[in-house]
């Protein structure tokens, strides 16, 4: 079965004094953990500090981002061998934030993550609608064309061992979360269109992620959806002791 992965979002917060500190508390919280996978994704300044800190831990380390080129002339971006050097397993790609301030489309997400697979770098790509798609009851063929889109090309092996984050835009830093019940549709869905890309092999492998205002009291029920198998946590996993219940969750 699915191991359930809870991942920290950081996103642009914590100088290298706050992760190390905040890091040093987390791995202590979480040790005896061993039925559950977490990860933390950080600002790229603090990822070779925090390796330091959760070398020989059970905490994995992830980038925010990571671009699509090997090396070269892309003053700012950051290469898949550069964030592996710094010991990340993960890269979260297409976060809704990347897409909508930063512009980035599924064509260049798509890139990003065959580079990604191309350098062993498992991706979590994130995938989600905003309100005013949900509300004009778009939501299912938003996500489908993002999945579409971004895996275009890419193999069943790959997409295995890869994460998805369904999070709605709508529930990203605003305290209101999806319902449990909303969120396992459309993840349901989500794993029903990996099936029909590829196959029930990969659909039941993927694990997928539910982000969004994800916190210590509302992870349990989250987490009870069948098809759920994980959380993508930003403002909840700031805080050491926040994010340890929300891995503890059982
Ligand atoms: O990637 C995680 C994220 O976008 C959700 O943020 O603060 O609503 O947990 P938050």
């Amino acid at each position: 079965m699915r191991t359930p992965f809870m991942c920290a979002n950081w996103k642009m917060h914590k100088t290298v004094e706050e992760a190390v500190e905040m890091a040093k508390e987390f791995k202590e919280l979480v040790a005896d953990v061993d039925d559950v996978e977490a990860g933390i994704c950080a600002p790229a300044i603090d990822l070779y500090p925090l390796n330091e800190v959760l070398a020989d831990t059970n905490v994995k380390l992830g980038s925010e981002n990571m671009y699509y080129k090997e090396s070269g002339a892309y003053t700012g971006e950051l290469s898949p061998a550069m964030i592996k050097s710094v010991g990340c397993e993960y890269a979260i790609i297409g976060h809704s934030e990347r897409r909508e301030i930063f512009g980035e489309d599924d064509q260049l997400l798509n890139l990003k993550l065959k580079t990604a697979f191309a350098n062993d770098i498992k991706p979590i790509l994130c995938i989600g609608e905003k309100l005013a798609e949900r509300e004009a009851g778009e939501h299912f063929a938003r996500v489908k064309f993002q999945l579409e889109a971004d895996l275009s090309g890419i193999e069943a092996e790959d997409v295995k061992d890869m994460v998805l984050a369904y999070e709605p835009l709508w529930a990203i830093g605003t305290g209101e979360s999806a319902t449990p019940e909303q969120a396992e549709e459309i993840i349901k869905f989500i794993r029903e269109t990996v099936a029909k890309m590829y196959d029930e092999e990969t659909a039941e492998a993927i694990r997928i992620q539910y982000g969004g205002s994800v916190k210590p009291w509302n992870v349990e029920e989250i987490m009870a959806q069948p098809n759920i198998d994980g959380a993508l946590v930003g403002s909840a996993s700031l805080e050491a002791e926040s994010f340890s219940k929300i891995v503890k969750f059982k």
